[in-house]
């Protein structure tokens, strides 16, 4: 990573050194659901711990008022769970910059782990504070950032800070970027993006963006019925945009401009109602019935699919082809998840959010290459914006 300190460089025997991670992880009843977040953050909290750095980290979880402690989104359950991975003590501040923070820091004995609640109970955290980001900087003497999932925020603890404090990447931001960054730059070849997800408005950016790189786009899920309208179809009750419909057509155009083939549905599963005991169809895409919705990609679909995705030596994948969360719409899902962990040969890439969860669902998660920590991080990545966290490390 030309230009970004990475944390090999960083001496941190004795030092006291503030890590930002993303643990922004799935709790129910206090108990984590999903650690992936947590145990992806495990390289560069290890290596801290080895080398003998006063480790504190830092994080955010959830979507906070802003106004101070919410039991339901304190990152108890997540520093209890980081104490069984690692296998040693992790202490819970109180707070964040205050007292309790404060002192514990001070305490801390080498290789010893600390975190700070919930980064956003402060408001401060969102607006990116100078006055919290050096309230942050003053409980360390260097600063790491390991939340790539996180790195498309300008915050006080992702952005303010970087400028106060010796900066380093973790292993995983390191990771992170230089994984996308590569298949962005030089893919090996045929290049095959999957994109799924409910709407066009959310992912015409990185639709746009993908069609200068790859040779084939598939589309799936929700958005792919305003791309049917663009085809000229009716799409009954399926989930549409239509204020979207000229620019769904205006990449069509695009992908023909660049000889890029994009894939769309030739058949798709419709149910009388969004419900998994729903009455469920296959049809054609030219004869969807007016009072149905389209839930999921059909079987001729998924093999078409199937076989693109055999075909590839690069596979990115970003959302789900149906409500893979439904039973009677997962076929899709579960198509495509087993086409890419199929292709051993190629470099497959989950771009974050929905897909990691299907692949997690169908049990695919060690057969890919690479999955991404970040949903919206590894998007604005694809999309070639800037990410402010990565940005401040430079
Ligand atoms: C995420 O889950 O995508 C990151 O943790 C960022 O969370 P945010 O969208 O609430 O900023």
């Amino acid at each position: 990573m030309a230009d970004m300190k990475t944390i090999e460089t960083l001496d941190a025997a004795g030092k006291s050194v503030i890590v930002r991670v993303d643990f922004n992880a799935p709790v129910q009843e206090g108990m984590v659901t999903d650690d992936t977040r947590i145990r992806a953050a495990l390289p560069t909290i290890r290596h801290l711990v080895d080398a003998g750095a006063k480790v504190i980290l830092m994080s955010h979880r959830g979507r906070p008022a802003g106004t101070g402690f919410e039991e339901e989104l304190s990152l108890a359950p997540v520093a209890r769970r980081l104490g069984e991975l690692i296998d040693a003590p992790v202490v819970l501040a109180a707070d964040i910059t205050g007292e309790d923070a404060r002192g514990r820091a001070a305490a801390l004995g080498e290789g010893e782990v600390l975190v700070l609640e919930n980064l956003r109970f402060d408001a401060r955290e969102k607006k990116n504070d100078a006055a919290f980001a050096a309230e942050l900087a003053s409980l360390a003497d260097a600063y790491v950032n390991d939340a790539f999932g996180t790195a498309h925020r300008a915050h006080a603890s992702t952005a303010g800070i970087a400028a106060l404090l010796p900066s380093y990447a973790g292993y995983l931001m390191e990771n992170e970027v230089t994984t996308l960054t590569g298949m962005l730059e030089s893919p090996k070849r045929p290049f095959v993006a999957i994109l799924g997800g409910s709407k066009v408005s959310d992912k015409i950016k990185v639709i746009d963006a993908l069609l200068d790189k790859v040779d084939t786009l598939i589309i799936g899920g929700g958005m792919c019925f305003t791309f049917l309208l663009a085809q000229g179809y009716e799409v009954g009750s399926s989930l549409k945009e239509e204020d979207w419909v000229e620019r769904a057509r205006a990449m069509m155009d695009k992908a023909s401009s660049l000889g890029v083939e994009l894939l769309l549905p030739v058949d798709v599963v419709v149910a009388d109602a969004f419900s998994a005991d729903a009455n469920t169809e296959v049809v054609p895409v030219d004869a969807m019935p007016e009072t149905m919705m389209g839930l999921d990609i059909g079987p001729q679909t998924a093999r078409i699919y199937a076989d693109a995705i055999a075909e590839a030596a690069s596979v990115f994948w970003n959302g789900p082809m149906g409500v893979f969360e439904m039973k009677p719409f997962e076929a899709g899902t579960r198509a495509v998840a087993e086409a890419v962990a199929a292709n051993d040969a190629a470099d497959t890439i989950i771009g974050g959010g929905d897909s990691v969860a299907a692949v997690n669902q169908f049990d695919l998660a060690d057969r890919m290459t690479f999955i991404s920590t970040g949903g919206g991080a590894s998007m604005e990545l694809v999309q070639g914006e800037k990410l402010p966290g990565v940005e401040a490390l430079r």
